[in-house]
């Protein structure tokens, strides 16, 4: 489809306002409206990069449906509002992750509904259980956790973890809302014909994301290196060989582009999103590639108790989400480390308060 009205959720938050502002630059002529209701600490800081680039603001809540219905007809729908990090609910009330993350989606099902909108999912690897994941085969070789040597099974290989790795068992809150909210949108599918895709997505990245300690690792992680302080390694032994992948949020806009430009073929599908094994390390190689790009080493600690939402490796394996479309991420470690630690050096003052 060629959208002509985009209404962007989350769109003053990381992934949002990329989004925004990407499609803007590529389709000028296209209405793009942000969405977002500034909870995120620094999403303040894409309002006026957003206006410069013409993308209208509506300061909302999706929790609340009347603010979704002020901004009238829209005829695509990207969702990226969220209470995003795993952590949310522990330790406290459940409320706000549940009422956005899933009485958000409803709110936005239905205004998709109301106006024929297709809608583009941000779903996450989270919506895979926790206990068979930390079940995984895993050895250490070097600085990092691997899949052992020629162990595989179902949804899980060397190449990472697919769509098919069972679903049975708990997630987080935040993986539940958020496969409760896949499982919303099929019924919007089938029930309405509602048009969309889902996109599990692993560790995203890039500039102009906040990160904090209990979301947005790599950014945590340079902006320490940059304004000095202090990390820690965390769980599984508080040695640090912990893996994920990541992808560059600007990988991730080209497969949205790809998605929407032929959503005849790809409605109704639910993929696996991110870097893969190429763009995996453990957060030891992270402190050695900030400590390179920052020539600075700062104090990092280590508290070996694991956190009861945290996994010891989660790479994903894109594997159907290439064959559908031939997306592959083009940026590399390097250069994603490169461009966070180039933004905290041009933005330093207004991220100071931030980040450091
Ligand atoms: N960043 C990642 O690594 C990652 C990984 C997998 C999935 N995702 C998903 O991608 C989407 C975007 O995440 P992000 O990294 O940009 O997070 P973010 O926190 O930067 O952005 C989310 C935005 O939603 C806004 N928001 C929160 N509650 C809201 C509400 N009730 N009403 C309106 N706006 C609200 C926040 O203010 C923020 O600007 C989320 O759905 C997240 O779950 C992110």
């Amino acid at each position: 489809m060629t959208p002509e009205r985009i209404l962007i959720t989350g769109g003053a938050g990381f992934v949002g306002s990329s989004l925004a502002l990407a499609w803007k630059r590529d389709w000028p002529d296209t209405t793009v409206i942000a969405f977002d209701n500034l909870r995120r600490r620094g999403s303040e800081l894409a309002l006026a990069r957003l206006k410069q680039a013409g993308v209208a603001f509506h300061h909302g809540d999706v929790r609340v449906a009347g603010d979704l219905e002020e901004v009238g007809a829209f005829d695509l729908l990207l969702e990226c509002s969220a209470e995003p990090a795993a952590s949310a609910g522990y330790g406290g009330s459940p409320a706000y992750v549940l009422d956005t993350n899933l009485g958000g989606t409803i709110n936005c099902l239905e205004a998709a509904r109301r106006h024929g909108a297709a809608m583009v999912f941000l779903s996450t690897s989270r919506v895979y259980p926790i206990d068979p994941l930390r079940a995984l085969p895993l050895e250490l070789v070097g600085g990092r956790l691997e899949i052992s040597p020629g162990a595989a099974g179902l949804g899980w290989s060397a190449a990472g973890i697919a769509e098919d790795f069972p679903l049975a068992g708990h997630r987080t809150l935040y993986g539940t809302t958020k496969l409760a909210s896949e499982l919303l949108i099929a019924e919007y599918g089938a029930m309405y014909g509602l048009r969309s895709v889902i996109n599990r997505c692993g560790v995203l990245t890039g500039p102009w994301q906040m990160g904090k300690v209990d979301q947005g690792v790599v950014v945590l992680w340079a902006a320490r290196h940059h304004f000095g302080g202090t990390l820690s390694y965390i769980g599984f032994g508080g040695e640090g060989t912990q893996v994920r992948d990541v992808l560059h949020v600007d990988d991730l806009y080209d497969l949205v582009r790809i998605q929407v430009g032929n959503l005849d073929r790809h409605a109704g599908a639910t993929y696996n999103v991110g870097g893969g094994p190429a763009l995996s390390l453990s957060l030891l190689e992270l402190t050695a590639a900030c400590r390179q790009r920052s020539g600075r080493t700062i104090p990092i600690g280590s508290d070996p108790v694991t956190r009861e939402s945290d996994v010891p490796y989660f790479v994903t394996d894109s594997g159907s989400v290439t064959a559908a479309t031939g997306w592959t991420p083009q940026r590399n470690l390097a250069s994603l480390v490169n461009d966070i630690f180039t933004w905290i050096e041009e933005n330093e003052t207004s991220l100071a308060g931030i980040l450091g």
